[in-house]
């Protein structure tokens, strides 16, 4: 980076290795110390801090040095000089030098903090941090977060460049998408009543691009879902959004490891390609979720057939009933429990939908269980060794992998089973290609309606749907979704058979994708591709908690923005323009 001679000729950082030369700096004063006449300036630009010496004799500069408040932006010039060894500080990469400073310039003076931006120990809240973000983001933490990120931008377009895909923007204000969240829209002033919609991800378009010829799209693109917030979610996000022609699953995939590869490169950790690939079907039974966490095993174990013959009325009769017995059994986790602790778990499980938890805690020569009496021989059955706890729920099979994987990850949390800095990437596959709407009873696309089903099963998308499954993949990182895509239909005819699977008329489906379907009867070739979550990503490469952290500016769990206060109430006369009337509920006031 070069910088006006006038403000700097040096960073912080670089004047650290010019022992000897007379340098410029210039930055944020980060701490000031007052030692006995002698003044010293930390100061912090973005590639670190560099500590500033004021003796008396400098006279003025020393002077105003004595001044300086927190985050005042100076420029300061001298030569750099070795430090006394008693006072190098080993901490810092500059910590061996010091700047003699000669001269003092005060370029833009600050008030008062609303919090300290040097001290990081002290703890802000959220809202605080994100109405003055810009300050939040000059401590380390957020710095170092927003760089990593730049980082793996940066090593994800490398990869694609080298692969020859090209970089297009699509449009933002668009169509409906299909990726099932709500939509945010934008009225149109031109067109009074007609509304866009952001899109969801850039699916259709990156189809389009394809049937266009492209043959290997990418664009790091931000997407619009109007969901509830997570520490996962947020209202917009960042996708690196890929499409191919002429490919399989496999290379979709090969290439999505190698953009990994250089995403852990660059965070500096190695990984191990090709990831391990797992059914869907798999994941389900063994783990409870469509993206299990393998950094830890407690894999759910059946207990259906020991249950059968159990004297336990509970169990019997759910298998009975053709449901199942399964459980977990988490190791040490017993030691200690209490009664109440058990009783805990029972309601914590419940909240998870469960019907009732069976829990039982081994010990050396006995079972601590309300049930022990009837499951006597439970922890040789259930492989459970002293020591451990074993949580056992009888259910209709669906819900207990939903329970049991629920509580797979929240007791691996509790119980200490996550070991530190180790990275499970694992590809997910043959998801089906519809699931059973019990409610509306009708069959819904597991992905979107575009998916293609699995040659194979082609044959039985009429006569028996919840058995095909489709050419979809995800990517799952520590169990969190990281990416998902598949190979898409190019052939109408199978399209149409899809549409009909899911209850679309022809008429609905020329309404929403007709632009889409127009397409594909003009020369579609075989393509599909992948979407990867760049926010997640880079959350867990910098080892946070949520995606809020890494991400500039981003909402709050209301979807607010406190900085700008985005969103905001907007005048009548704007209104009027795009032909709108509120009708708000009493309670609410815009804004509120
Ligand atoms: P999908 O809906 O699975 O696929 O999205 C792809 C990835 O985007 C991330 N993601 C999110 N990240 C933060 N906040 C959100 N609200 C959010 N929603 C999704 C996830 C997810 O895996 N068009 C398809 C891709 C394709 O088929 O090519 C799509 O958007 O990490
Ligand atoms: P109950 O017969 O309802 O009093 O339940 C006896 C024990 O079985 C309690 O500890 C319940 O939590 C447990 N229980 C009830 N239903 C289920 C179920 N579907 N799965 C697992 N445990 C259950």
């Amino acid at each position: 980076m070069s910088s006006d001679p006038r403000y700097r000729t040096h960073t912080a950082l670089e004047a650290g290795d010019a022992e000897g030369a007379d340098v410029r700096v210039a930055g944020w004063v980060h701490r000031r110390r007052d030692h006995g006449g002698v003044v010293f300036i930390d100061l912090r630009d973005r590639s670190g801090v560099l500590q500033l010496v004021f003796h008396p004799e400098q006279g003025a500069a020393h002077e105003l040095a004595g001044r300086l408040s927190p985050e005042d932006v100076i420029c300061a010039a001298g030569p750099v000089v070795a430090r006394d060894a008693e006072t190098v500080n080993p901490r810092i990469p500059t910590g061996t030098v010091e700047l003699a400073a000669a001269e003092l310039e005060i370029l833009s003076e600050a008030d008062p903090l609303p919090f300290p931006v040097e001290d990081e120990t002290v703890d802000i809240s959220e809202e605080v941090r994100l109405t003055y973000r810009y300050l939040d983001i000059r401590r380390a933490a957020r710095l170092r977060a927003l760089e990593l990120r730049s980082a793996i931008t940066r090593a994800v377009r490398r990869v694609l460049d080298e692969a020859d895909y090209m970089e297009v923007e699509t449009p933002v204000l668009t169509r409906s998408t299909p990726e099932g969240a709500r939509d945010f829209l934008v009225p149109s002033r031109l067109q009074p009543g007609s509304w866009y919609a952001l899109p969801q991800s850039p699916q259709l378009f990156k189809q389009l691009l394809m049937v266009a010829g492209l043959e290997r799209y990418y664009q790091i693109v931000r997407c619009f879902r109007d969901e509830d917030l997570r520490a996962d979610r947020q209202p917009e996000f960042t996708q690196v959004d890929i499409e191919a022609s002429f490919v399989s699953p496999d290379q979709v995939m090969e290439l999505v490891e190698r953009i990994l590869a250089a995403v852990f490169d660059a965070s500096g950790i190695d990984i191990a390609t090709p990831f391990p690939r797992m059914g869907y079907a798999e994941a389900m039974r063994r783990f409870g979720s469509d993206r299990p966490d393998l950094r830890y095993g407690l894999e759910i174990v059946d207990y259906s057939e020991h249950a059968a013959a159990s004297e336990f009325a509970v169990f019997r009769t759910t298998v009975e009933g053709g449901g199942v017995v399964r459980g977990l059994v988490v190791p040490g986790a017993g030691a200690g429990m209490s009664r109440k602790d058990g009783d805990d778990l029972v309601d914590e499980a419940t909240g998870f939908g469960a019907k009732g938890l069976v829990w039982a805690i081994v010990e050396e020569d006995k079972l601590r269980s309300p049930v022990a009496k009837f499951l006597p021989d439970l922890a040789p059955q259930m492989g459970a060794a002293p020591g451990d706890l074993i949580a056992m729920v009888a259910d209709e099979e669906a819900n207990a992998h939903a329970v049991l994987g629920a509580l797979r990850t929240r007791y691996a949390e509790r119980y200490g089973l996550i070991p530190e800095g180790t990275w499970a990437p694992l590809w997910v596959t043959d998801f089906p290609l519809v699931d059973w709407n019990a409610d509306e009873e009708r069959w819904d696309p597991s992905h979107h309606p575009f998916t293609a089903p699995d040659p194979e099963h082609v044959d039985a998308i009429a006569s028996d749907p919840g058995s095909v499954n489709s050419l979809a993949y995800d990517i799952v990182l520590n169990g969190l979704e990281i990416g998902g895509g598949s190979i898409r239909i190019h052939d109408r005819e199978v399209q149409q058979r899809v549409f009909d699977l899911i209850g679309l008329s022809e008429a609905e489906a020329e309404a929403k994708f007709g632009f889409l379907l127009s397409a594909l009867r003009l020369g579609a070739p075989p393509h599909g591709g992948i979407a990867l979550g760049l926010d997640r990503i880079v959350m867990l490469m910098a080892g946070e908690e949520s995606i809020r952290d890494v991400i500039a500016f981003p909402k709050t769990s209301t979807g607010g923005d406190p900085l700008t206060g985005a969103p905001a109430p907007v005048d009548g006369d704007q209104l009027g323009e795009l032909a709108i009337s509120q009708d708000l509920p009493e309670e609410t006031s815009p804004g509120g």
